[in-house]
């Protein structure tokens, strides 16, 4: 490695005059890691750094070399789960050590109290990538796959839309419940009230009687992590127990029913493939794989990638 630049980096918080120079960072970085001609063409109309940026500037930083935006890193937590992502560099620093400086304050802020457990998704093929995150204590586990699936008609699945319930504190507090129960302390409020405050698309809420089910936090359409035609399954959980299998069937019935009715007809979501049942159960519904990762995990546990988990995300 050049020290030259790796003594020049710094590193701060990322801020609103810096995004469009990031956006472009992060496209050209994943679509010349993954070989693409126009490097800057991927993602197309899908949007990381600015719903990231404006769920929580907080969280996210950026790296300067001679007053250069180098690149930047983002993080998450949600609850006592705390994970980051995207890292990006620009192509033509890589290997300088400014995605080193980057995860200093970027794992820092993920030491928070109360975060037990810590993580990230990366191309399970980089002997860099994995080089780079077990250096600072992230171990591989599962597979994740991003699957797909375009809905045609209606599976005639139901549910209640959070934007409009009149309490949705109460709401909030049975989505914790639920995700609690899925693994403690795991809270997706912050996320929910992001995806509302930003217009990102809608939190969707089946029940059994009275009781939450399921929930899924959708991004729906361009300019969000889904993209154009497409829904996005942010998070989607069905509460543990016996019937999670059939929960997590009306959960999948929902967002395709809400990604019809929205005009964006493709589902996509992420599923480590340690939830067999979850992952069994989307591969028998007509979702197929579009790519393929791995999760790292700090510490070197599952710590709700078990088969009996009905999940899905995926920490990209
Ligand atoms: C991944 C990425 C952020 C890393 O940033 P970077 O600035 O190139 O990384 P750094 O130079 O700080 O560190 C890379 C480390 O990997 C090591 N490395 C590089 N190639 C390696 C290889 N083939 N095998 C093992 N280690 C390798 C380097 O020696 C360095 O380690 P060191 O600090 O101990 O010397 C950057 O390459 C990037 O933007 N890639 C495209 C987007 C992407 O994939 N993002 C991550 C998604 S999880």
């Amino acid at each position: 490695m050049s020290r030259d630049v790796e003594q020049k980096v710094r590193v701060r918080h990322l801020q609103q005059e810096d995004l469009g120079e990031a956006d472009r960072i992060l496209r050209s970085a994943f679509g010349t890691f993954l070989g693409l001609s126009r490097p800057t063409d991927y993602f197309v109309d899908r949007d990381y750094v600015r719903t990231r940026y404006q769920a929580d500037p907080r969280m996210a930083w950026a790296a300067e070399v001679d007053g250069r935006l180098a690149g930047t890193s983002f993080a998450t937590r949600w609850g006592s789960l705390g994970f980051f992502g995207p890292l990006t560099v620009d192509p033509d620093l890589w290997d300088r050590g400014v995605g080193r400086a980057l995860l200093g304050p970027t794992l820092e802020a993920l030491k928070a109290p109360g975060v037990t457990h810590r993580g990230l998704f990366t191309y399970a093929h980089s002997p860099k990538h994995l080089a780079l995150y077990q250096s600072v204590g992230f171990w591989p586990r599962f597979l994740t796959v991003i699957v797909e699936k375009s809905v045609t008609e209606s599976s005639g699945g139901s549910f209640t839309a959070l934007s409009s319930v009149a309490d949705a504190a109460d709401a909030l507090d049975a989505a914790r419940d639920l995700t609690g129960a899925v693994y403690r302390g795991l809270d997706l409020g912050h996320e929910i009230e992001a995806v509302r405050r930003l217009g990102l698309g809608e939190t969707l809420l089946v029940y059994d009687g009275d009781r939450l089910a399921a929930l899924a936090v959708c991004h729906v359409g361009p300019g969000t992590e889904a993209g154009g035609g497409r829904l996005y399954i942010k998070f989607g959980a069905a509460r543990p127990g016996t019937a999670a299998p059939q929960r997590f069937a009306r959960l999948l019935a929902a967002c395709e029913s809400h990604a019809l009715a929205s005009g964006c007809p493709t589902v996509v979501a992420g599923v480590s493939t340690g939830r067999r049942g979850a992952y069994r159960q989307l591969l028998e519904r007509g979702y197929q794989t579009q790519s393929v990762g791995v999760t790292l995990h700090a510490p070197d546990l599952d710590p709700y990638h078990h088969p009996d988990a009905y999940v899905m995300d995926d920490w990209r």
